[in-house]
């Protein structure tokens, strides 16, 4: 065949192969196949050699013009085709499937904190703080609780070497409080507890109180009863049931504890409630007067009431959860749950 045949045959053969390109991958095999040492162009050179001398130059020239022109038409191509492949990754896709991203939530406890801060703040209680490392006086002995008093055993606590305590209960802050502020007062005081207690389901070495405070003239147990109601049905629903049993707290005089009706239709309700139906939610009382001389406070015109709510068992409560210790642990499938 003579060689201005085959090389119209090559030169047709990629006008034809470019034009149904459309990636890359394709396109390097069609630069390989034409200019590489071995591709068609090269064969097509070496052919020159077989001519007469005559002809080579014109021939030459012919291939010098193929070989720049397939390769001036595959840049172009690469071009187009990375051009246009860049287009499509920018252009939007309806139909892909969006990204999930995971939004963070309240932890059940702080849920529960703030539903109940809510319910006091209504009525006129203001929220206030106190410690989790305090001294002895104000988680004990301001609060009728003096060293070597029994009543020490009912909580049992962590002692750091200085001599301070992690509080047992947030009845530390009615003293902090009363020290710093005139009667009347109206506070809720929610935060950290801690105890040296064995760990089971049922209780952990910290949990959370909020702590009631009420202190006026003329303030009766009926008043604190009317309130506690009030923060039931606010909390469990205007239908709850609940009854005071009477209790013994050092710094309350009489106290109480409030138990909710839980029912006792499934074998939770009856595990839970011990058979009783009833659940304890919280302590409470009429400040003791010896309290009030603590802090200065005239005990012949003041009256007050005092309540401290355990958190843990009302959202365990609330969310029916069995083991204390989920709220501690920090697995975000649990915690997701409250969303
Ligand atoms: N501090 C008590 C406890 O932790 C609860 C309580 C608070 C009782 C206020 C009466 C008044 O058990």
């Amino acid at each position: 065949m003579k060689i201005d045949i085959k090389i119209n045959e090559v030169n047709d053969k990629f006008n034809q192969e470019i034009s149904i390109v459309n990636s890359i991958e394709d396109l390097e095999k069609i630069k390989n196949k034409y200019l590489s040492r071995k591709g068609l162009v090269a064969s097509l050179f070496s052919e020159l050699a077989n001519l007469d001398s005559a002809e080579r130059p014109k021939f030459g020239n012919i291939l010098n013009d193929l070989k720049l022109k397939i390769t001036n038409v595959i840049s172009a191509k690469v071009s187009t085709i990375t051009s246009s492949e860049k287009q499509n990754n920018n252009s939007l896709d309806v139909t892909l499937p969006g990204k999930i991203t995971n939004t963070g939530c309240v932890h059940p406890l702080t849920k529960v904190i703030s539903q109940i801060e809510s319910i006091f703040t209504k009525i006129g209680f203001s929220i206030a703080y106190g410690p989790e490392v305090d001294s002895d006086f104000f988680n004990f002995e301001a609060l009728n609780i003096p060293k070597h008093h029994p009543a020490r055993d009912m909580q049992d606590t962590f002692y750091l070497n200085d001599g301070h305590v992690l509080r047992t209960h947030t009845s530390n802050s009615q003293i902090h409080f009363m020290l710093n502020n005139k009667p009347p007062i109206r506070i809720i005081a929610p935060g950290r507890v801690y105890r040296n207690e064995d760990v089971s389901v049922r209780s952990y070495c910290l949990f959370h109180q909020i702590e009631g405070l009420y202190v006026d003239e003329n303030v009766t147990f009926s008043d604190l009863k009317s309130v506690l109601n009030y923060f039931a049905r606010e909390l469990f629903g205007n239908d709850v049931k609940t009854r005071f049993r009477p209790s013994y707290f050092p710094f309350t005089e009489p106290s109480a504890e409030m138990d909710v009706y839980w029912g006792l239709e499934s074998e939770s309700d009856k595990r839970i409630t011990k058979g009783t139906g009833w659940l304890e939610i919280l302590g409470c009382g009429m400040v003791d007067p010896k309290v009030f001389n603590n802090v200065d406070y005239d005990a012949s015109k003041l009256t007050g009431y005092a309540f401290g709510v355990g958190i843990e068992r009302i959202a365990m409560l609330l969310y029916g959860i069995e083991d204390i210790r989920e709220f501690y642990k920090g697995d975000i499938r649990f915690t997701g749950q409250f969303k």
